[in-house]
């Protein structure tokens, strides 16, 4: 059995167009390089994940849907590593990547959740960079989008020790200020462990009571194949819930959506 030196997995969120996948292509790449000058899975998943928000074609950071008010973006975000480490914002305004912050709660606090102005003054007090995503700056960056359908962007990586995961999203188009979906809890909308990494898209209260990215992640633990996972977790919903995923273990990996999705990998091999 051949297994990965290194592996990256990225996605542009459920319903996104298979078109489009030279976004997350280029994220695959943009996380691989680093893994490949020496930093670790973590690194190369959050900024994959940085590089899908800066993409105003998908539905976080720039791209990422108004609220219910026309004029409001809300953002969550997260990250998981195999090592049981796990940081996440909710609800945060003004912040083109949010990812950062989710990163800055797992390296920097003793929580796992951050959410909305606590989070920014988090981010400040840490020094860690935002750059503004605002008030008419924001809202012209969503219209710019065409708002997209597609949801949460992610990305899982492994580098040859641990994995990680990270997710982004703009949350459900005129979804009310102040919801929040699957993202930013442990095993609902991504979950890591010592034999593989799980990222779900998709719709977050569906993903969210079903722990979805945990079920998963136990049907590996059980011997399933990451190929058989994600078709086996499509079939959990109703035809009607978009759903998507992708999987890494250190020698496979698979990716499904019901609606399509753009999507990426690179893999070395030992
Ligand atoms: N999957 C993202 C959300 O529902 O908010």
């Amino acid at each position: 059995m051949k297994l990965f030196q290194r592996a990256i997995l990225t996605h542009a969120g459920a319903g996104s167009d298979p078109q489009n996948s030279d976004g997350p292509q280029s994220a695959a790449k943009a996380g691989m390089d680093l893994m490949s000058s020496g930093q670790s899975a973590l690194d190369a998943v959050v900024h994959a994940v940085r590089c899908l928000e800066d993409d105003p074609r998908f539905n976080a950071g720039v791209g990422s849907q108004l609220r219910a008010d026309d004029q409001t973006i809300q953002l969550d975000a997260s990250c998981m590593t195999s090592d049981e480490k796990f940081g996440a914002v909710a609800c945060v305004e003004g912040v083109q990547n949010p990812i950062d912050l989710a990163q800055g709660v797992l390296l920097h606090s003793p929580y796992i959740l951050m959410v909305g102005q606590g989070a920014r003054a988090f981010a400040d007090e840490q020094n860690i960079r935002v750059i503004p995503l605002g008030g008419a700056a924001g809202k012209k960056a969503a219209e710019k989008s065409g708002t997209p359908s597609c949801d949460t962007v992610g990305a899982v990586a492994y580098d040859g020790k641990l994995f990680a995961a990270a997710l982004s999203s703009g949350g459900l188009e005129k979804a009310a200020l102040g919801r929040v979906g699957d993202v930013p809890f442990p095993g609902c909308g991504l979950f890591c462990g010592p034999i593989g990494a799980v990222a779900c898209t998709g719709d977050g209260e569906f993903i969210a009571v079903k722990v979805l990215a945990r079920e998963v992640y136990g049907w590996l633990e059980q011997g399933m194949s990451p190929g058989d996972v994600v078709q086996k977790a499509l079939t959990l919903f109703d035809d009607a819930v978009d759903i998507g995923l992708i999987v890494l273990t250190k020698n496979e990996f698979a990716s499904s959506a019901r609606n399509g999705m753009a999507w990426s990998h690179l893999t070395e091999i030992k």
